[in-house]
């Protein structure tokens, strides 16, 4: 049967007939068509705009986005929370949250995330054809992927290296004046790919650390081999103190060079540490071991100075070394606070003891702290990137890097002869030059992606760990579109419906998928209207 194009239907003509401003127009049926098109138009463009609009502006949803240990989620978008109790179920387990987003409950700022770029980052990054790395650097950069924004890098050799070597070996002969300093092949490699970093993303801050100084101005005359006297040859355990005598001018100036030559490439750098685990002494890798009182010296009162008179603006970060020494970065800052922005720690004592953070941020409240070293590898826990990451966060931290950024298939290149030889890093470059990111990226990445530099984090309580290792952690920030971050990590082999009651009014929940980091980001109490869309 063919359709019937009588327009408008009985009724309706009806109802047009009857109506004073309508019946006149229905004479002329074109003009109401039109007008009716017009109005239908608005209500389209507008409900579109607003619609996009809307979607455009992340402050006003919340949404939730998992990564577990099976893989199954890698930074997946998965059921938002709701507002309110919510519906756990009958037989769910429930663990409740509090979080103060108040002025009462704000801690500290975020600076960033990221890893440690070193020589096997270099090359096996370096190893993929250019838009593989650029692909590469993207997701590593961008909102794309983890959004990283602070990377540390190594000056001179490492572990993680082909080979040992500094920016200054000069054959091992005393070079005072540093005429031979040359970044070389793999300094100048490093400085390179940072630079193509931070034109991806020009507010990635950088900070270098030192695994030792050159074999010459060392008390062994040695970069690697000897942990014997490895020591700089400053004056501090020969004479009459830092400066009496030896290098410690020449020790100054080589960061100064190295900054240089590493800004002048395009790589600026934010901070440096003069020595990477400085109560570390060992053969096999360059180490150097660096009495406290020494370094607060050597900072002091000469590579301090010497970045200020050169007219730099890098900072530097202390210690860059565990948890159970915290009297050394004390030591370093009652000496040189002029200098010294922040203090470096690693996870490596074991326990990690992350509360320490908080016993140094009460005693000193104006200096930044950071976790700029853990290793990661596939023989970890899922856990372990997730722990370095929240348990420094929930204890005054501004930032963490993992160690590494990268390696190949083999954890390297890396040395024969001493240090890590099976730190996978965050992403492992394969034998076909393909690049995988391993379950360490996306355990940071919950946190990285949603907790953007700015942020503040918030005092929050709830979070509890079994001596069996099952538990709910969290840790909360409040980000500078007014948004609110929560990061829950559920290690039970089950979900968990989680409700976070926030000390400014509002209640969410929701559930955490088992085994997983779940990051929920909630529109601001009070600044938006509340959505629960995707
Ligand atoms: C969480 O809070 C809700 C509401 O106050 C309460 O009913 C529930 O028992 C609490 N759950 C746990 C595990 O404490
Ligand atoms: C670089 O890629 C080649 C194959 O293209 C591979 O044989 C080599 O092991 C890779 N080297 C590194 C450092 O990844
Ligand atoms: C550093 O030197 C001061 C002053 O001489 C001394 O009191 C302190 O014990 C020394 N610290 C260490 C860790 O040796
Ligand atoms: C150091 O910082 C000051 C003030 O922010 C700026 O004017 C100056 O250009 C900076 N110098 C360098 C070398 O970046
Ligand atoms: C290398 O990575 C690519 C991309 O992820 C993958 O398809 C390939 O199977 C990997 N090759 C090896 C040898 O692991
Ligand atoms: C990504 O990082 C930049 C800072 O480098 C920040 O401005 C931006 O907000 C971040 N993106 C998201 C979605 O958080
Ligand atoms: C958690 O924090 C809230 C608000 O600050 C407080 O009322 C509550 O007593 C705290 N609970 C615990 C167990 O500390
Ligand atoms: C990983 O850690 C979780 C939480 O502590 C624990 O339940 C689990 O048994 C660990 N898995 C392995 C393979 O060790």
């Amino acid at each position: 049967m063919a359709p019937s194009y009588n327009w408008p239907p009985a009724s309706l003509a009806k109802a047009i007939n009857r109506h004073p401003v309508l019946r006149p127009l229905q004479k002329r049926r074109g003009i109401l068509a039109l007008v009716v098109l017009v109005l239908v138009m608005v209500a389209l463009a507008l409900g579109l705009g607003l619609g996009l609009g809307l979607k455009h502006h992340p402050g006003r949803y919340a949404s939730a986005h998992c990564s577990d240990e099976s893989g199954k989620y890698q930074l997946e978008s998965i059921a938002a929370p709701v507002v309110g109790y919510g519906n756990p179920g009958p037989a769910a387990n429930t663990w409740n949250l509090t979080v103060d987003d108040t002025i009462s409950g704000y801690k500290q700022i975020i600076r960033g995330f990221g890893a440690t770029v070193t020589d096997a980052t270099v090359e096996s990054f370096n190893n993929q054809t250019d838009s593989s790395l650029e692909n590469l650097l993207n997701f590593l950069l961008t909102d794309t992927g983890a959004n990283f924004s602070l990377m540390r890098h190594t000056i001179g050799a490492s572990d993680l290296s082909p080979v040992t070597y500094t920016y200054d070996d000069n054959d091992g002969k005393p070079d005072e004046d540093l005429s031979a300093f040359s970044l070389g092949e793999y300094g100048t490699a490093m400085a390179k790919l940072l630079a193509q970093m931070k034109q991806i993303k020009p507010d990635m801050q950088i900070v270098g650390s030192s695994w030792s100084a050159p074999g010459w101005m060392k008390l062994n005359g040695d970069l690697a081999d000897d942990s014997s006297h490895n020591y700089l040859n400053d004056g501090w355990f020969t004479s009459g103190g830092v400066g009496s005598t030896g290098y410690s001018s020449s020790f100054a100036q080589y960061f100064v060079k190295y900054i240089q030559a590493y800004q002048g490439l395009g790589a600026k750098i934010d901070a440096i540490s003069i020595q990477n685990e400085p109560l570390n002494t060992q053969a096999g890798y360059p180490t150097m071991y660096v009495h406290a009182n020494e370094s607060a010296k050597l900072i002091g009162d000469h590579v301090g100075p010497a970045l200020k008179s050169a007219g730099l603006n890098t900072t530097v970060w202390t210690f860059d070394d565990n948890t159970d020494n915290a009297y050394y970065p004390q030591t370093v800052l009652d000496y040189a606070e002029e200098f010294v922005s922040a203090v470096a720690w690693h996870c490596y004592a074991s326990p990690a003891d992350w509360t320490v953070l908080t016993d140094f941020h009460e005693q000193n409240p104006n200096t930044e702290q950071y976790m700029t070293e853990c290793w990661t590898s596939a023989s970890l826990n899922w856990t372990h990137a997730a722990r370095f990451t929240m348990g420094p966060l929930q204890n005054w931290a501004n930032g963490v890097t993992a160690w590494t950024l990268g390696a190949d298939e083999g954890g390297g290149p890396h040395l024969g002869s001493g240090g890590c030889d099976s730190c996978d890093g965050l992403v492992t470059i394969n034998k076909s030059s393909q690049y995988d990111f391993n379950i360490a990226y996306y355990m940071m990445a919950q946190f990285s992606k949603y907790i953007p530099p700015g942020a503040r984090i918030l005092q929050g309580n709830g979070s509890y760990t079994a001596s069996n290792g099952n538990g709910i952690q969290s840790v909360a920030s409040l980000n500078p579109d007014g948004s609110r971050t929560v990061v829950i990590e559920n290690t039970f082999g089950h979900d968990v419906f989680v409700t976070v009651d926030f000390i400014s009014g509002d209640t969410w929940s929701g559930d955490v998928p088992s085994s997983s980091v779940t990051t929920w980001v909630l529109p601001g109490q009070g600044l938006f209207p509340y959505s629960t869309e995707n």
